[in-house]
């Protein structure tokens, strides 16, 4: 049987940024994610309407984008140790007004509790054992909390934060019992912060403000910030939507006003987004090692697989491809292709759906050596990539102002076996 076919976004890509994706290629061989410095000025200027933008570094966490951020002003949130030491790496400062380094999470492990209290970096607590393993040790700090304000919405079910069945923040209903273990130990709850999911929809993002003035009512005059989360919808399909990020700016900013007048003081507004900043501004460049046929479906086999990119394997992520006409030519037939990696595993798709499901993607037809660049690609992509099969981590070029910088170069088979060693 022939797969479902899904319409492509874009059929062709010479460029990325004003720079030839074949010098790309040439230049830093393949895989490669190639990430556009504009796209994401252009991204964190359009939150202009939100007092701070927390960028939640998990989506890309390469050093020079994190510095890039840091330079249009944005600050981060971050979730491990090391996400809060590649910060500091990055140029962030500890402590600050706003934070500029926030850890959310919903446990300490013992490196980044010591890190945390060492460094006085702000922690926006998801736990209630948070709040006692931090008070202990550093009492008479600020901290915010993380809400779970008792529904949640993402692209997936897999990244819907939540309600009763997902781990993460404090259940809305434990308000009274977390202050009063804050309290115990002199730790003041001066902020809230509800994250609900991953690419979510302006309908679900809505929703979210009224939880939050009833949670911030119900903590009273001694809330000075409010974080309304990331979760900002990308959009990676040509039916994907567009967030109207004026409405959703508006309802915030309306609930902030509330507060204020509420407590009588200003209420500092944050927004989180990750995919939103980068996503968009992301291509990971592979080149066709094979074109076969089984039966009557065509498959173009890649260099690079889900150890690069691992959403379309995950969640059945839909990410735009190109292809890139070794000979400039861009008007070929088309055909219908079912597009995979080099690994040693079936589910090595990049065009299948949620579930598995193998679907087929129209595309030009193309030779081996032509090189195909998936797209929508900066957000969760090198981040998640593993050395499955043995495979090297692929390299990372950052384009700014037209000059391609090398921010990571491709792993070595000595990088992949350090630390290991024989009895
Ligand atoms: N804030 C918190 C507390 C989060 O947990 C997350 C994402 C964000 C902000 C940023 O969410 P964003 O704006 O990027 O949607 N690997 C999945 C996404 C997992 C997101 C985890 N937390 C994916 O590829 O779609």
């Amino acid at each position: 049987m022939t797969a479902v076919v899904v319409r492509s976004m874009s059929s062709y890509r010479t460029q990325i940024a004003g720079v030839a994706v074949t010098e790309l290629a040439r230049q830093f061989g393949t895989p490669t994610f190639v990430y556009d410095a504009a796209m994401i000025r252009r991204r964190i200027a359009d939150l202009a309407a939100f007092d701070v933008v927390r960028y939640a570094e998990k989506a890309c966490s390469n050093l020079a984008v994190l510095d890039l951020i840091r330079r249009c002003g944005a600050v981060v949130d971050t979730v491990s140790a090391g996400e809060i030491r590649r910060a500091l790496a990055a140029g962030y400062s500890p402590a600050g007004n706003p934070p500029p380094i926030v850890y959310t999470a919903d446990i300490f492990d013992a490196e980044s509790l010591a890190l945390c209290v060492e460094q006085d970096i702000h922690v926006n607590c998801g736990s209630p054992d948070m709040i006692e393993q931090f008070g202990r040790l550093a009492p008479g700090r600020e901290i915010t909390l993380r809400i779970n304000p008792g529904f949640g919405h993402g692209h997936s079910r897999k990244t819907n934060t939540g309600g009763k069945q997902a781990k993460h923040g404090i259940w809305h209903r434990q308000i009274a019992e977390c202050l009063q273990r804050a309290e115990q130990f002199r730790l003041r709850v001066t902020g809230l912060h509800m994250h609900i999911g991953s690419g979510t929809d302006l309908e679900h993002l809505s929703q979210v403000c009224k939880a939050m003035e009833e949670t911030a009512a119900e903590v009273g005059p001694a809330i000075a910030s409010i974080s309304a989360g990331g979760g900002l919808p990308t959009v990676y399909r040509p039916s994907d939507a567009a967030i109207d990020l004026d409405a959703y700016a508006s309802l915030w900013n309306a609930a902030r006003r509330r507060l204020e007048e509420q407590f009588a003081h200003p209420v500092r507004l944050e927004v989180e987004p990750g995919r939103y900043l980068t996503a968009e501004s992301g291509f990971l460049v592979a080149e066709i090692r094979a074109v076969k046929r089984q039966d009557n479906n065509t498959f173009y086999l890649l260099d690079a697989g889900f150890n690069n990119l691992a959403r379309p394997i995950l969640y059945g992520a839909y990410h735009p491809m190109s292809i890139v006409p070794s000979n400039g030519d861009a008007a070929r037939p088309e055909q219908d292709v079912i597009v995979g990696g080099p690994l040693c595993e079936s589910g090595d798709i990049f065009t299948q759906e949620a579930g598995g499901v193998v679907v087929a993607r129209r595309l030009p037809e193309a030779k081996v050596g032509e090189l195909m660049v998936i797209e929508c690609a900066g957000a969760y992509g090198f981040v998640m990539g593993s050395n499955y099969n043995s495979r090297p981590l692929a390299a990372e070029v950052l384009i700014e102002n037209g000059g391609c910088h090398l921010i990571r170069r491709r792993q070595t088979f000595e990088d992949l076996i350090r630390g290991e060693t024989i009895p």
